[in-house]
């Protein structure tokens, strides 16, 4: 542990991302794809923080509206004196809507990015000075243990995992994950996660293709990157973004189309593009209410309550871990 000043600091010195191994191999491959972390550069992330106020792109505004409405529901089931877990470095409204009505024990956020990480825990250190804040810097999606936060003594432990982020896993990784987080919650604890719900598919095409084409830029700002930070020499005017509705896997996909057969050159590897061919860049999953239930219960939790907005677009699930 390192300490600065407003809270304890824990690196768990996650695996650095290798983001030119991970394009080289993703580029290779016979269907082209990139792994969806590699979208939040400082501009990636500003483009998605544009996004969650679009008009079209409604599950950030629907599920901070079910967070202010039902939180009081949730802190009581939650209970008094937990020690609150946030996957992702929380800075967001969402949460401090939950600490406020929750007053946990100490909060710890999770994240393997230790710029993001020490902003957000010094700002909730800084607005709630009677909650313990710490920070683990680790890559949550695999295996962990959480080390010793000092100074507490938690009921149960509660892991909050909000914005459906659980939907750009698919299907089998979004299961392995919920074991970890069960693994993690331990005996007792519990787990609150947004889900983003099925639905008609002309509104979830409608908020992955947005009018002012912000998700486009998105999007398109991956191949920006690679030229930047891998010497890459990608024409992005020769490339769309092309999102769809696919209702058999139930997911959002969404890829970067060649506009016409070409090559491009990373580092010294040349890549050749048949003209419509893609490169996929993340899949969304939706799910309804019971699928993810079942989905939890084969992770090992038991699904307690879910809520969901009026218009039934997005869903929070209350998860428990036996004791
Ligand atoms: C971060 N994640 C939950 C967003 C989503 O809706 O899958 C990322 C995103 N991609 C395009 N628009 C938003």
């Amino acid at each position: 542990m390192s300490g600065i000043d407003s809270h304890q600091f824990h690196d768990l010195h996650p695996d650095t991302e290798n983001f030119r191994a991970d394009v080289l191999s993703g580029l290779a491959q016979p269907r082209k794809a990139l792994p969806p972390k590699y979208f939040y550069d400082a501009r990636g992330s500003e483009l998605f923080e544009a996004i969650c106020d679009l008009p079209e792109y409604y599950p950030t505004r629907t599920e901070l509206a079910m967070m202010q409405s039902s939180t009081q529901d949730m802190a009581r089931r939650l209970g008094p004196d937990c020690l609150l877990i946030e996957y992702g470095a929380g800075s967001g409204r969402k949460t401090r809507v939950l600490i406020e009505a929750l007053a946990p024990a100490a909060y710890v956020a999770i994240d393997i990015s230790r710029t993001a990480l020490r902003q957000c825990a010094a700002e909730l250190a800084a607005a709630y000075p009677r909650v313990k804040v710490a920070a683990v810097c680790a890559d949550y999606s695999r295996p962990m243990d959480l080390p010793q936060i000092s100074g507490i003594a938690p009921r149960r432990r509660a892991i909050y995992f909000p914005g459906s982020t659980i939907g750009n896993f698919t299907r089998p990784d979004a299961q392995a994950f919920l074991r970890h987080a069960r693994e993690l919650a331990g005996a007792g604890g519990a787990m609150l996660v947004g889900v983003d719900l099925k639905k008609d598919p002309a509104r979830l095409h409608a908020a992955y293709n947005d009018a002012q084409g912000v998700t486009a830029a998105f999007n398109l700002n991956l191949l920006t990157r690679i030229n930047h930070e891998l010497g890459g020499d990608f024409d992005v005017a020769a490339f769309e973004h092309h999102a769809f509705y696919d209702p058999v896997e139930g997911r959002i996909e969404m890829h970067l189309r060649s506009l016409r057969e070409q090559r491009v050159r990373i580092a010294d590897q040349i890549f050749t593009f048949a003209r419509g061919e893609t490169i996929h860049t993340e899949n969304s999953c939706k799910y309804s209410v019971e699928e993810f239930a079942q989905l939890a219960r084969a992770a090992g939790f038991t699904p307690e309550h879910c809520w969901r907005d009026p218009e039934n677009l997005f869903s929070v699930h209350y998860l428990t871990v036996a004791a």
